[in-house]
């Protein structure tokens, strides 16, 4: 099957050069012509790394490298099977590309975008034939993430949910199947990760270092959650919080923070502009965390309780399966541990416990311990 990927940015580039590693002839399309001599300059560069490291041979890249179609025009997409969109969040813009792409394929082609907070069913309304529309989103950097997120809108036929699944599947990709809901599982379960660590700073709890030492040190998190906002930039990160906040309704849940806002706001986006919650500039001295075991472990405890509510919730919603939601987690964003089978490990009347401590104390929505914990709970039950 030819492969099609409009947009050869961030994203785009990297979805392609999976597809072409997979064996697939593919089709990169991008408006801007300087955009995709990047992209072809970008992926000689990895491929040679790749010869390098002896994780490749030189016909291999050249094969790898042949199989591609670099092209500004959309007409170039004709005989493709599939076509996934990588192109910018924006709705409108979305909209106008879809019913273009529609018009140029075949009928049986396969629509996909790699949305990260657009509702595929808003995407797929425009079409002529919206039962074709998937949602199908990758994690950046797409070659060396092995989460994917398998998105069928309400109108997508269980053939077409299949036929992207098993594509997808046979690009070594772990894929997990997920409702059309915001921020699918991941952008969802894991807000709890960067807003209860902001709120436990902004309570004059602890400080960033602490809460990352905490929470890598203690938690076993690969990197804490001022380490990894400041890696993804604040103004990504706080844009995803918002909209899933918006998203859902202003579930206090889902609530951004004003210490977040305000460092997206002074420019303090983290790495890229060389200051974010730490400061990256060459002398800059990096803070040294307090390492009280007691604090660090309840800033552990309560941030993990969220995380773990959010997943339940996620679960008892149906948003995915218990497998899917845990495989998600490890393999998306690098958690230690699937929540659920963490919160199992835990106990889930500890889990209730922490979260109903947490509610009385505060009196918010925000820390209401999800119905089916307090079922399970109440039935006596420790695994979900
Ligand atoms: P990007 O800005 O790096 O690349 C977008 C590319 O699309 C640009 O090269 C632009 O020239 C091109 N483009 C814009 N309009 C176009 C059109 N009408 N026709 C053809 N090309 C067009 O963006 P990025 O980061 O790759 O994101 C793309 C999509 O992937 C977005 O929907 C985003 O939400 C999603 N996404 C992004 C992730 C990330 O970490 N950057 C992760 C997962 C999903």
């Amino acid at each position: 099957m030819k492969v099609g990927v409009l947009g050869a940015g961030t994203m785009g580039a990297g979805i392609a050069q999976v597809a072409a590693q997979a064996g697939h002839q593919v089709v990169l399309v991008d408006l801007n012509q300087n955009v995709i001599d990047k992209a072809k300059a970008d992926l000689e560069k990895v491929l040679n790394r790749l010869i390098e490291k002896g994780k490749l041979t030189s016909e291999a890249s050249q094969d790898i490298q042949n199989r591609f179609t670099y092209s500004t025009a959309t007409a170039d997409f004709a005989d493709c099977g599939i076509i996934i969109e990588a192109i910018v969040e924006k709705l409108t813009v979305k909209h106008a590309v879809f019913q273009e792409l529609e018009s140029i394929v075949s009928e049986d082609c396969i629509l996909a975008s790699n949305t990260s907070s657009l509702p595929i069913a808003s995407i797929g309304s425009v079409l002529k034939n919206p039962s074709r529309i998937i949602g199908i989103h990758f994690f950046n950097p797409a070659p060396l993430m092995p989460l994917v997120e398998i998105i069928p809108a309400v109108q997508t036929t269980t053939e077409v949910v299949d036929k992207a699944k098993n594509l997808i599947d046979s690009w070594k990709k772990i894929t997990v199947l997920c409702k059309d809901t915001p921020g699918f599982i991941v952008n969802r379960v894991a807000r709890p990760f960067y807003g209860e660590a902001l709120r436990i700073y902004e309570e004059g709890i602890a400080d960033f270092a602490t809460i990352d030492w905490a929470m890598t040190e203690l938690a076993g998190f690969r990197m804490g959650p001022y380490t990894l906002m400041d890696y993804i930039g604040n103004d990504i990160n706080y844009t995803v919080t918002e909209s899933v906040f918006t998203a859902f309704y202003f579930d206090p849940r889902y609530k951004p923070s004003f210490t977040q806002k305000r460092h997206f706001e002074a420019g303090y986006l983290g790495r890229k502009s060389g200051r974010g919650y730490y400061n990256y500039t060459e002398d800059a001295v990096m803070p040294e965390p307090v390492k009280d075991l007691v604090v660090g472990q309840q800033i552990v405890d309560r941030i993990l309780v969220m995380l773990m509510n959010e997943a339940i919730d996620a679960l008892f919603l149906n948003v995915a399966s218990k497998t899917d939601i845990d495989l998600a987690m490890v393999n998306g964003v690098n958690y230690p541990k699937g929540l659920l089978a963490w919160a199992e490990e835990k106990s889930l009347t500890w889990v209730l416990e922490k979260l109903q401590t947490l509610f009385e104390e505060y009196g918010e929505d925000r820390y209401r311990p999800s119905p089916l914990l307090k079922r399970l709970v109440q039935q006596g039950k420790s695994t979900f």
